[in-house]
Protein backbone atom coordinates (compact mmCIF):
# COMPACT_ATOMS: atom_id res chain seq x y z
CA UNK A 1 0.00 0.00 0.00
CA UNK A 2 1.04 3.03 -0.84
CA UNK A 3 2.22 5.86 2.01
CA UNK A 4 -1.00 8.07 1.11
CA UNK A 5 -3.33 5.03 1.11
CA UNK A 6 -1.90 4.22 4.32
CA UNK A 7 -2.23 7.40 6.08
CA UNK A 8 -5.87 7.09 4.54
CA UNK A 9 -6.97 3.81 5.92
CA UNK A 10 -5.73 4.95 9.44
CA UNK A 11 -8.28 5.53 11.87
CA UNK A 12 -8.60 9.77 12.84
CA UNK A 13 -7.91 10.70 16.18
CA UNK A 14 -11.06 12.19 16.71
CA UNK A 15 -12.92 9.12 16.77
CA UNK A 16 -10.49 7.57 19.22
CA UNK A 17 -11.53 10.65 21.67
CA UNK A 18 -15.52 10.32 21.25
CA UNK A 19 -17.68 8.70 23.90
CA UNK A 20 -19.16 5.75 23.26
CA UNK A 21 -22.42 7.05 23.54
CA UNK A 22 -21.97 9.85 20.85
CA UNK A 23 -20.27 7.10 18.33
CA UNK A 24 -23.82 4.81 19.25
CA UNK A 25 -25.65 7.66 18.56
CA UNK A 26 -23.91 9.09 15.27
CA UNK A 27 -24.12 5.34 14.05
CA UNK A 28 -28.30 5.19 14.39
CA UNK A 29 -28.80 8.48 13.19
CA UNK A 30 -26.65 7.62 10.07
CA UNK A 31 -28.15 4.25 9.59
CA UNK A 32 -31.77 6.00 9.78
CA UNK A 33 -30.36 8.69 7.56
CA UNK A 34 -29.42 6.11 5.17
CA UNK A 35 -32.00 3.52 5.38
CA UNK A 36 -31.82 0.81 2.83
CA UNK A 37 -28.49 1.97 0.74
CA UNK A 38 -26.91 0.18 3.60
CA UNK A 39 -26.41 -2.82 4.38
CA UNK A 40 -24.35 -4.03 7.38
CA UNK A 41 -23.36 -7.55 7.27
CA UNK A 42 -21.76 -8.86 10.68
CA UNK A 43 -19.87 -12.00 11.46
CA UNK A 44 -20.56 -13.68 14.49
CA UNK A 45 -17.05 -13.09 15.69
CA UNK A 46 -17.63 -9.24 15.84
CA UNK A 47 -17.55 -7.49 18.95
CA UNK A 48 -21.13 -6.54 20.52
CA UNK A 49 -20.26 -2.43 20.24
CA UNK A 50 -20.40 -3.53 16.75
CA UNK A 51 -22.64 -6.66 16.23
CA UNK A 52 -25.95 -4.23 17.86
CA UNK A 53 -25.36 -2.76 14.58
CA UNK A 54 -25.80 -5.23 12.22
CA UNK A 55 -28.83 -5.47 9.40
CA UNK A 56 -27.30 -9.33 9.20
CA UNK A 57 -25.68 -11.44 11.87
CA UNK A 58 -23.83 -14.73 10.63
CA UNK A 59 -21.38 -17.41 9.82
CA UNK A 60 -19.50 -17.73 7.12
CA UNK A 61 -22.19 -18.83 4.95
CA UNK A 62 -24.79 -16.89 5.88
CA UNK A 63 -23.16 -14.06 5.30
CA UNK A 64 -22.60 -15.06 1.87
CA UNK A 65 -25.57 -15.63 1.02
CA UNK A 66 -27.32 -12.35 2.31
CA UNK A 67 -24.42 -10.48 0.34
CA UNK A 68 -25.76 -12.21 -3.01
CA UNK A 69 -29.49 -11.88 -2.34
CA UNK A 70 -29.09 -7.97 -1.42
CA UNK A 71 -29.52 -6.32 -4.46
CA UNK A 72 -30.89 -2.26 -2.67
CA UNK A 73 -28.03 -1.27 -0.80
CA UNK A 74 -25.58 0.77 -2.45
CA UNK A 75 -23.48 0.29 0.36
CA UNK A 76 -22.28 -2.14 2.08
CA UNK A 77 -20.12 -2.06 5.79
CA UNK A 78 -18.42 -5.40 6.06
CA UNK A 79 -17.98 -5.87 9.68
CA UNK A 80 -15.61 -8.89 9.81
CA UNK A 81 -12.75 -9.91 8.01
CA UNK A 82 -10.99 -9.17 4.36
CA UNK A 83 -11.75 -12.38 2.66
CA UNK A 84 -15.30 -11.81 3.86
CA UNK A 85 -15.53 -8.68 2.09
CA UNK A 86 -13.78 -9.86 -0.90
CA UNK A 87 -16.82 -12.56 -1.04
CA UNK A 88 -19.65 -9.77 -0.61
CA UNK A 89 -18.20 -7.49 -3.57
CA UNK A 90 -17.84 -10.78 -5.77
CA UNK A 91 -21.08 -11.76 -5.09
CA UNK A 92 -22.73 -8.31 -5.29
CA UNK A 93 -23.53 -6.71 -8.57
CA UNK A 94 -21.18 -3.52 -10.01
CA UNK A 95 -23.45 -0.69 -8.62
CA UNK A 96 -22.81 -1.27 -4.92
CA UNK A 97 -19.69 -1.23 -3.31
CA UNK A 98 -18.43 -2.88 -0.22
CA UNK A 99 -16.33 -1.45 2.66
CA UNK A 100 -14.34 -2.90 5.52
CA UNK A 101 -13.96 -0.71 8.01
CA UNK A 102 -10.43 -1.22 9.31
CA UNK A 103 -8.12 -2.63 6.31
CA UNK A 104 -6.22 -4.34 8.44
CA UNK A 105 -8.94 -6.91 9.28
CA UNK A 106 -7.50 -9.82 7.26
CA UNK A 107 -6.78 -13.41 8.38
CA UNK A 108 -3.82 -15.18 9.42
CA UNK A 109 -5.05 -18.73 7.89
CA UNK A 110 -6.23 -16.87 4.37
CA UNK A 111 -2.70 -15.49 4.55
CA UNK A 112 -1.11 -18.81 4.84
CA UNK A 113 -1.95 -19.76 1.01
CA UNK A 114 -0.75 -17.30 -2.03
CA UNK A 115 -1.66 -17.78 -5.22
CA UNK A 116 2.50 -17.90 -6.03
CA UNK A 117 2.24 -20.89 -3.82
CA UNK A 118 -0.91 -22.25 -4.93
CA UNK A 119 0.56 -22.28 -8.82
CA UNK A 120 3.18 -23.86 -7.94
CA UNK A 121 1.88 -26.38 -5.75
CA UNK A 122 -0.31 -27.24 -8.60
CA UNK A 123 1.97 -27.69 -10.91
CA UNK A 124 4.01 -30.51 -8.62
CA UNK A 125 1.13 -31.90 -7.82
CA UNK A 126 0.22 -32.34 -11.06
CA UNK A 127 3.67 -33.93 -11.88
CA UNK A 128 2.84 -36.41 -9.17
CA UNK A 129 -0.66 -37.02 -9.80
CA UNK A 130 -1.52 -35.67 -13.30
CA UNK A 131 -5.02 -34.90 -13.96
CA UNK A 132 -7.17 -36.93 -11.18
CA UNK A 133 -7.42 -33.80 -8.41
CA UNK A 134 -10.27 -31.17 -8.03
CA UNK A 135 -9.34 -28.32 -5.95
CA UNK A 136 -11.66 -27.11 -3.00
CA UNK A 137 -10.80 -23.54 -0.92
CA UNK A 138 -12.45 -22.59 2.28
CA UNK A 139 -13.63 -19.52 2.00
CA UNK A 140 -11.20 -18.24 4.43
CA UNK A 141 -8.68 -17.50 1.65
CA UNK A 142 -8.06 -14.67 -0.69
CA UNK A 143 -10.01 -13.76 -3.87
CA UNK A 144 -7.00 -15.06 -6.32
CA UNK A 145 -7.19 -18.73 -4.26
CA UNK A 146 -10.94 -18.90 -4.82
CA UNK A 147 -10.41 -17.86 -8.79
CA UNK A 148 -7.68 -20.54 -9.06
CA UNK A 149 -10.27 -22.52 -7.57
CA UNK A 150 -12.57 -21.92 -9.92
CA UNK A 151 -10.27 -22.07 -13.37
CA UNK A 152 -9.89 -25.83 -12.26
CA UNK A 153 -13.47 -26.85 -11.63
CA UNK A 154 -13.32 -26.47 -8.12
CA UNK A 155 -15.66 -25.06 -5.10
CA UNK A 156 -15.37 -23.02 -1.95
CA UNK A 157 -16.79 -24.56 1.20
CA UNK A 158 -17.60 -23.11 4.62
CA UNK A 159 -17.31 -24.95 7.64
CA UNK A 160 -21.05 -25.42 7.19
CA UNK A 161 -21.02 -27.49 4.18
CA UNK A 162 -17.84 -28.76 4.08
CA UNK A 163 -19.08 -32.27 4.31
CA UNK A 164 -20.99 -32.11 1.57
CA UNK A 165 -18.69 -30.07 -0.81
CA UNK A 166 -16.01 -32.99 -0.22
CA UNK A 167 -18.41 -35.34 -0.62
CA UNK A 168 -19.99 -33.20 -4.09
CA UNK A 169 -15.89 -33.59 -4.88
CA UNK A 170 -14.94 -36.83 -5.05
CA UNK A 171 -17.58 -37.56 -7.21
CA UNK A 172 -15.82 -35.25 -10.04
CA UNK A 173 -11.95 -36.07 -9.05
CA UNK A 174 -10.54 -39.31 -7.48
CA UNK A 175 -8.57 -36.60 -5.16
CA UNK A 176 -8.89 -33.65 -3.47
CA UNK A 177 -6.63 -30.47 -2.96
CA UNK A 178 -7.77 -28.73 -0.06
CA UNK A 179 -6.72 -25.31 0.92
CA UNK A 180 -5.88 -23.42 3.19
CA UNK A 181 -6.99 -24.91 6.47
CA UNK A 182 -5.66 -28.63 7.16
CA UNK A 183 -7.66 -28.80 9.71
CA UNK A 184 -11.13 -28.34 8.60
CA UNK A 185 -9.94 -30.43 5.50
CA UNK A 186 -9.09 -33.32 7.48
CA UNK A 187 -11.72 -33.06 9.65
CA UNK A 188 -13.94 -32.90 7.18
CA UNK A 189 -12.55 -36.11 5.07
CA UNK A 190 -12.15 -38.24 7.75
CA UNK A 191 -16.06 -37.32 8.98
CA UNK A 192 -16.83 -39.27 5.76
CA UNK A 193 -14.56 -42.15 6.02
CA UNK A 194 -11.19 -41.04 3.83
CA UNK A 195 -8.23 -42.72 6.52
CA UNK A 196 -5.57 -40.34 8.25
CA UNK A 197 -3.46 -42.71 6.00
CA UNK A 198 -5.13 -41.19 2.80
CA UNK A 199 -4.26 -37.75 3.48
CA UNK A 200 -0.84 -35.99 2.85
CA UNK A 201 -0.01 -32.68 3.54
CA UNK A 202 1.25 -30.11 1.25
CA UNK A 203 3.58 -27.57 2.82
CA UNK A 204 4.11 -24.63 0.83
CA UNK A 205 7.25 -23.29 2.53
CA UNK A 206 9.42 -25.79 1.32
CA UNK A 207 7.21 -27.00 -1.43
CA UNK A 208 6.95 -30.44 -0.49
CA UNK A 209 4.43 -33.29 -0.01
CA UNK A 210 5.02 -34.29 3.38
CA UNK A 211 3.51 -38.06 3.59
CA UNK A 212 5.12 -41.34 4.72
CA UNK A 213 2.90 -44.27 2.44
CA UNK A 214 2.21 -45.33 -0.99
CA UNK A 215 1.30 -42.42 -3.25
CA UNK A 216 -1.00 -44.38 -4.92
CA UNK A 217 -3.61 -44.31 -2.00
CA UNK A 218 -3.43 -40.49 -1.49
CA UNK A 219 -6.71 -39.22 -1.64
CA UNK A 220 -6.75 -35.40 0.25
CA UNK A 221 -4.06 -33.37 0.17
CA UNK A 222 -4.28 -30.52 2.76
CA UNK A 223 -2.36 -26.99 2.32
CA UNK A 224 -0.23 -26.94 5.69
CA UNK A 225 -2.59 -23.85 7.18
CA UNK A 226 -4.46 -23.45 10.10
CA UNK A 227 -6.27 -20.81 12.56
CA UNK A 228 -4.33 -19.44 15.11
CA UNK A 229 -7.16 -19.23 17.22
CA UNK A 230 -8.66 -22.59 16.90
CA UNK A 231 -5.10 -23.85 17.61
CA UNK A 232 -5.44 -22.59 20.81
CA UNK A 233 -7.44 -25.12 22.25
CA UNK A 234 -5.81 -28.50 22.70
CA UNK A 235 -5.73 -32.54 23.73
CA UNK A 236 -4.71 -31.00 27.47
CA UNK A 237 -7.36 -28.65 28.07
CA UNK A 238 -10.41 -31.66 27.17
CA UNK A 239 -8.14 -34.10 29.25
CA UNK A 240 -8.49 -31.68 31.85
CA UNK A 241 -12.19 -31.00 31.68
CA UNK A 242 -12.78 -34.97 31.41
CA UNK A 243 -11.03 -35.46 34.65
CA UNK A 244 -12.26 -32.31 36.95
CA UNK A 245 -15.68 -31.90 35.20
CA UNK A 246 -17.04 -35.08 33.83
CA UNK A 247 -20.82 -33.47 33.16
CA UNK A 248 -19.60 -30.94 30.60
CA UNK A 249 -19.98 -31.17 27.18
CA UNK A 250 -17.66 -30.32 24.76
CA UNK A 251 -18.47 -28.56 21.09
CA UNK A 252 -15.88 -27.17 19.00
CA UNK A 253 -15.05 -25.40 15.61
CA UNK A 254 -14.07 -27.85 13.12
CA UNK A 255 -11.09 -25.67 12.60
CA UNK A 256 -9.58 -26.79 15.85
CA UNK A 257 -7.13 -30.14 15.15
CA UNK A 258 -8.02 -33.70 14.20
CA UNK A 259 -7.13 -35.05 17.78
CA UNK A 260 -9.73 -32.22 19.48
CA UNK A 261 -12.19 -32.28 17.36
CA UNK A 262 -11.77 -36.38 17.97
CA UNK A 263 -12.41 -36.17 21.72
CA UNK A 264 -14.85 -33.31 21.69
CA UNK A 265 -18.65 -34.38 21.93
CA UNK A 266 -20.05 -32.56 18.83
CA UNK A 267 -18.35 -30.19 16.56
CA UNK A 268 -19.99 -27.49 13.87
CA UNK A 269 -19.31 -24.07 12.27
CA UNK A 270 -20.26 -20.94 14.96
CA UNK A 271 -24.14 -21.20 13.97
CA UNK A 272 -23.93 -24.95 14.33
CA UNK A 273 -22.57 -23.98 17.98
CA UNK A 274 -25.08 -21.75 18.42
CA UNK A 275 -28.00 -23.37 17.41
CA UNK A 276 -26.45 -26.77 19.16
CA UNK A 277 -26.66 -24.72 23.02
CA UNK A 278 -30.11 -22.98 21.92
CA UNK A 279 -31.33 -26.24 21.43
CA UNK A 280 -29.89 -27.81 24.54
CA UNK A 281 -31.89 -28.73 28.00
CA UNK A 282 -31.83 -25.85 31.13
CA UNK A 283 -29.26 -26.80 33.51
CA UNK A 284 -26.85 -28.57 30.89
CA UNK A 285 -22.98 -27.47 31.11
CA UNK A 286 -21.05 -26.69 27.92
CA UNK A 287 -17.33 -26.02 27.17
CA UNK A 288 -17.08 -24.26 23.81
CA UNK A 289 -13.97 -24.33 21.27
CA UNK A 290 -13.96 -21.25 19.71
CA UNK A 291 -13.36 -17.45 19.34
CA UNK A 292 -13.74 -15.11 22.63
CA UNK A 293 -16.71 -12.64 21.05
CA UNK A 294 -18.71 -15.60 20.58
CA UNK A 295 -18.54 -17.43 23.84
CA UNK A 296 -19.13 -14.82 25.55
CA UNK A 297 -22.31 -13.51 23.76
CA UNK A 298 -23.95 -17.13 23.98
CA UNK A 299 -22.56 -16.98 27.79
CA UNK A 300 -24.56 -14.17 27.89
CA UNK A 301 -27.76 -15.10 26.29
CA UNK A 302 -28.06 -18.27 28.21
CA UNK A 303 -28.00 -17.54 31.94
CA UNK A 304 -30.18 -20.95 32.27
CA UNK A 305 -27.36 -22.87 31.12
CA UNK A 306 -23.63 -23.38 32.60
CA UNK A 307 -21.21 -21.95 29.70
CA UNK A 308 -17.76 -21.65 29.41
CA UNK A 309 -14.60 -21.39 27.23
CA UNK A 310 -12.52 -24.75 26.26
CA UNK A 311 -9.61 -22.85 26.40
CA UNK A 312 -9.53 -21.01 30.43
CA UNK A 313 -7.46 -18.14 28.73
CA UNK A 314 -10.21 -17.44 26.05
CA UNK A 315 -8.42 -16.98 22.91
CA UNK A 316 -9.88 -13.83 20.24
CA UNK A 317 -9.71 -13.38 16.85
CA UNK A 318 -7.21 -10.63 16.82
CA UNK A 319 -8.09 -9.08 13.27
CA UNK A 320 -11.51 -10.01 13.88
CA UNK A 321 -11.26 -7.58 16.91
CA UNK A 322 -9.99 -4.94 14.70
CA UNK A 323 -13.26 -3.70 13.84
CA UNK A 324 -14.29 -1.33 16.79
CA UNK A 325 -17.39 1.06 16.81
CA UNK A 326 -14.87 4.04 15.95
CA UNK A 327 -13.94 2.07 12.69
CA UNK A 328 -17.56 1.38 12.16
CA UNK A 329 -18.79 4.88 12.08
CA UNK A 330 -15.66 6.42 10.69
CA UNK A 331 -16.74 4.16 7.73
CA UNK A 332 -20.18 5.16 8.20
CA UNK A 333 -19.40 9.43 8.38
CA UNK A 334 -16.78 8.76 5.72
CA UNK A 335 -19.73 7.43 3.31
CA UNK A 336 -22.51 9.15 4.73
CA UNK A 337 -20.15 12.69 3.84
CA UNK A 338 -20.11 11.47 -0.06
CA UNK A 339 -16.42 10.22 0.34
CA UNK A 340 -14.96 6.56 -0.50
CA UNK A 341 -12.21 5.00 1.83
CA UNK A 342 -11.33 1.19 2.38
CA UNK A 343 -13.17 -0.03 -0.67
CA UNK A 344 -13.04 -3.68 -0.99
CA UNK A 345 -12.82 -3.94 -4.90
CA UNK A 346 -11.28 -7.34 -6.66
CA UNK A 347 -10.30 -7.09 -9.88
CA UNK A 348 -13.13 -7.76 -12.68
CA UNK A 349 -11.32 -11.01 -14.06
CA UNK A 350 -10.81 -12.44 -10.56
CA UNK A 351 -13.71 -11.89 -9.60
CA UNK A 352 -15.39 -13.72 -12.26
CA UNK A 353 -13.35 -16.68 -12.19
CA UNK A 354 -13.58 -16.77 -7.70
CA UNK A 355 -17.52 -16.36 -8.71
CA UNK A 356 -17.37 -19.70 -10.46
CA UNK A 357 -16.14 -21.45 -7.53
CA UNK A 358 -18.72 -19.49 -5.29
CA UNK A 359 -21.57 -20.36 -7.51
CA UNK A 360 -21.00 -23.52 -7.33
CA UNK A 361 -20.81 -23.93 -3.55
CA UNK A 362 -23.97 -21.55 -3.16
CA UNK A 363 -25.96 -23.67 -5.62
CA UNK A 364 -25.47 -26.76 -3.76
CA UNK A 365 -26.09 -25.39 -0.16
CA UNK A 366 -29.83 -25.12 0.90
P1 LIG B 1 -17.89 -19.85 10.39
O1 LIG B 1 -18.58 -18.70 11.00
O2 LIG B 1 -18.31 -20.04 8.98
O3 LIG B 1 -18.05 -21.10 11.19
O4 LIG B 1 -16.33 -19.52 10.29
C1 LIG B 1 -15.51 -19.29 11.35
C2 LIG B 1 -14.35 -18.45 11.00
O5 LIG B 1 -13.26 -18.69 11.40
C3 LIG B 1 -14.54 -17.27 10.21
O6 LIG B 1 -13.34 -16.72 10.02
FE1 LIG C 1 -9.12 -16.24 10.41
FE2 LIG C 1 -9.13 -17.82 12.56
FE3 LIG C 1 -9.78 -15.24 12.81
FE4 LIG C 1 -11.43 -16.94 11.56
S1 LIG C 1 -10.86 -16.98 13.69
S2 LIG C 1 -10.85 -14.89 10.88
S3 LIG C 1 -9.94 -18.32 10.56
S4 LIG C 1 -7.77 -16.08 12.18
Amino acid sequence: MALTELVKAILPDRYRQMAQEDMEARVREIKKEMGKSLFIPGHHYQKDEVIQFADAVGDSLQLAQVSAANREAEHIVFCGVHFMAETADILTSEKQTVYLPDMRAGCSMADMADIYQTERAWTALQALFGDTMIPLTYVNSTAAIKAFTGRHGGSCVTSSNARSMVEWAFTEKPRILFLPDQHLGRNTAFDIGVPLEEMAVWNPITDTLEYEGDMEKVRVILWKGHCSVHENFTVANIEELRRTRPDIKIIVHPECRREVVGLADDNGSTKYIIDAIERAEPGTAWAIGTEMNLVKRIIAQHSDKEIISLNPNMCPCLTMNRIDLPHLLWSLETIAEGKSGNVIQVDSRTAQEAKWSLDRMLARTN
